[in-house]
């Protein structure tokens, strides 16, 4: 039987934590796989989820990572969108059914079928995923992204999770036009995305947030046009109807579920 190749990686055992170093085969690459040496890979709040186990569904040792850039090594004898050489990048899925209605329409991340990066089931043998935190990974050329050459990789790895998480919701919404004005909830991870995005399109981004904490770095290093504290009645019925959208990047599910409960 074909082997992987030897992969180096950090995994966790168990529910403590702790990321220790782990040595294991690679999946082998198939017809339409890409083989990937790993250069970057971006830590999401996801992955430390899964590490601590707190959504129960663990399968250790979990290799956490889905934020990868790295280098082409090799290809399958099918693989007609990528050559060794080129740099590349693996977001948060490496499969997915392909025929239900989701993945027709480009929304494969609703498949119920999705094949997560790291700590997912494969469709094909249920083998788990090891993700981004090693320095070997195979994966199907169709969820395999190209990253420009004038990204610098360490940059772009983050893109490949939090990026897409507030960019996909901006296009979709038309929220990515010149002279429009976007609102950012939450200045974290996915806010400060938001932002760089909205100015990056020649949007107004007004920065929304619970306290002046974030004002500097919303005016200052990510040249946010305005800050709007929420707390502020005044301010927030001064606001009220200028925005064209509002991006909450705030992970509160009080409001959205309650009724569900
Ligand atoms: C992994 O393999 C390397 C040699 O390739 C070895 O030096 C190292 O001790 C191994 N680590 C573990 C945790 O087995
Ligand atoms: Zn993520
Ligand atoms: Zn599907």
């Amino acid at each position: 039987m074909a082997q992987g190749k030897g992969a180096h990686g950090l995994a966790a055992m168990d529910a403590s934590g702790l990321l220790s170093p782990y040595n294991f085969s690679s999946m082998v690459q198939r017809d339409d796989d890409v083989t990937i040496k790993v250069l970057f890979c971006g830590l999401c709040h996801t992955d430390l989820h899964v590490i601590k186990n707190e959504w129960g569904n663990a399968k250790y040792p979990v290799v956490p990572g889905h934020e990868v850039v790295g280098v082409v090594t090799d290809v399958g004898g099918g693989v007609t969108k990528f050559k060794p050489g080129d740099t590349v990048g693996v977001g948060y899925f490496v499969d997915s059914c392909r025929t239900c209605e989701s993945c027709r329409t480009g929304h494969e991340s609703y498949c119920p079928q999705l094949v997560e990066t790291s700590n997912g089931a494969e469709i094909d043998g249920g083998a788990t995923t090891l993700g981004g935190f090693s320095d070997v990974l195979v994966v199907r050329q169709d969820y395999v992204v190209r990253v420009p050459e004038s990204l610098p990789p360490s940059a772009a790895a983050p893109l490949l999770c939090a990026g897409i998480t507030v960019f996909s919701p901006m296009v979709e919404y038309g929220l990515n036009a010149p002279g429009k004005h976007l609102g950012v909830v939450g200045l974290g991870g996915l806010g400060h995305m938001g932002v760089k995005f909205g100015k990056a399109f020649g949007m107004k981004v007004t920065v929304i947030s619970t306290s002046l904490s974030k004002r500097d770095e919303a005016l200052g290093r990510l040249r946010a046009d305005a800050f709007l504290v929420s707390r502020d009645p005044e301010q927030m019925k001064a606001a009220a109807s200028t925005m064209d959208g509002i991006i909450d990047t705030v992970g509160v599910l009080v409001g959205v579920y309650a009724g569900e409960k």
